[in-house]
C-alpha cells in the first residue's frame, strides 16, 4: 500500500535555492512530498518567489515585529501546528531558536548546514574551513535540537577543497550538492526511512552511528 504523502513545512531566510530544488523535484515527481507552507522570517527574502510561483502558502513572520526570541518562535509555532507538517526543513533559516521550538519539534526538525559536521558549527564555515587548511569538507543535515547546529547528524555530503579556492568557489561548488543532500534526505524521510529516537538517528529500524554519505547516485552509504 502506498504511504502517504510527508506534510512539510519549509523554512527560510535568504535566497531559497534549496527550497526551489525541492520544489523542482515534486514538480518533476522524484520526490513524493507536499509543501504545505513555507515561513520566512524577512519580508524582503528573494526565496519566497519560489513559494508564490508554485502557489504554496507564505507565512512571512519578521523577528523585527516581536519583542524577543521566544515570541518570534512562539508565532512561527502556531502556524507550523495549524499547518499539520510531518516535518520541519530549515533551509537557510537564520534564526537561533528557543528551547521551547525546538523542544516542541524534536525529531520533526531538521536542518541543513554547509560543513561536515561537528566541524564549523555556526557561521562563516567556508573561511574558517581554508583557514584550517582542510583537504576536504561537505554538507550535513541533522536533526534540530536545542544546542546550535548540534543535532544527530543524519546525512552528509563531501566535497574536496581545490588548490586555490576561497570562500567564493567552495560555496559555488557546494550550493548543488547540498541541493542533491536535502533531495535524497527527504525523501528517506517521505519514505519513513529515518525517523529520531533517543537523540539519536534511526535508519530503516536500526541506530545509525555515523552519518549516512551521499553518492553520487544520489543514494547513501
Ligand atoms: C545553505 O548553504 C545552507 O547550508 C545554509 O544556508 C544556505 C541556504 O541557501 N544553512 P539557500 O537560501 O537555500 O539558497
Amino acid at each position: 500500500m502506498k504511504q502517504s504523502t510527508l506534510k512539510a513545512a519549509v523554512l527560510i531566510s535568504g535566497t531559497g535555492s534549496n527550497l526551489k530544488a525541492l520544489i523542482d523535484a515534486i514538480a518533476e515527481a522524484c520526490l513524493d512530498l507536499n509543501i504545505v507552507r513555507v515561513v520566512s522570517n524577512r519580508a524582503q527574502a528573494p526565496g519566497i518567489v519560489h513559494a508564490t510561483t508554485a502557489a504554496i502558502p507564505v507565512s512571512i513572520i519578521s523577528h523585527i515585529d516581536f519583542p524577543d526570541r521566544q515570541s518570534h518562535d512562539a508565532a512561527v509555532a502556531m502556524v507550523l501546528q495549524q499547518s499539520g507538517v510531518e516535518l520541519i526543513i530549515l533551509a537557510g533559516y537564520m534564526r537561533i531558536l528557543s528551547e521551547d521550538f525546538t523542544r516542541q519539534f524534536s525529531g520533526r526538525m531538521i536542518n541543513l548546514h554547509p560543513s561536515l559536521l561537528p566541524l564549523y558549527k555556526g557561521l562563516d564555515t567556508y573561511n574558517r574551513v581554508l583557514q584550517s587548511g582542510d583537504s576536504e569538507t561537505g554538507a550535513s543535515i541533522h536533526f534540530v535540537t536545542s544546542g546550535l547546529d548540534s543535532g544527530p547528524v543524519v546525512t552528509q555530503v563531501k566535497l574536496p577543497v581545490l588548490p586555490g579556492d576561497d570562500a567564493d568557489s567552495l560555496k559555488a561548488r557546494l550550493g548543488p550538492l547540498e541541493h542533491k543532500l536535502l533531495i535524497a534526505t527527504v525523501d528517506l524521510f517521505c519514505k519513513r526511512e529515518i525517523t529520531y529516537q533517543q537523540d539519536a538517528v534511526s535508519y530503516r529500524g536500526k541506530i545509525i552511528n555515523r552519518p549516512l554519505q551521499l553518492k553520487p547516485d544520489g543514494s547513501f552509504f
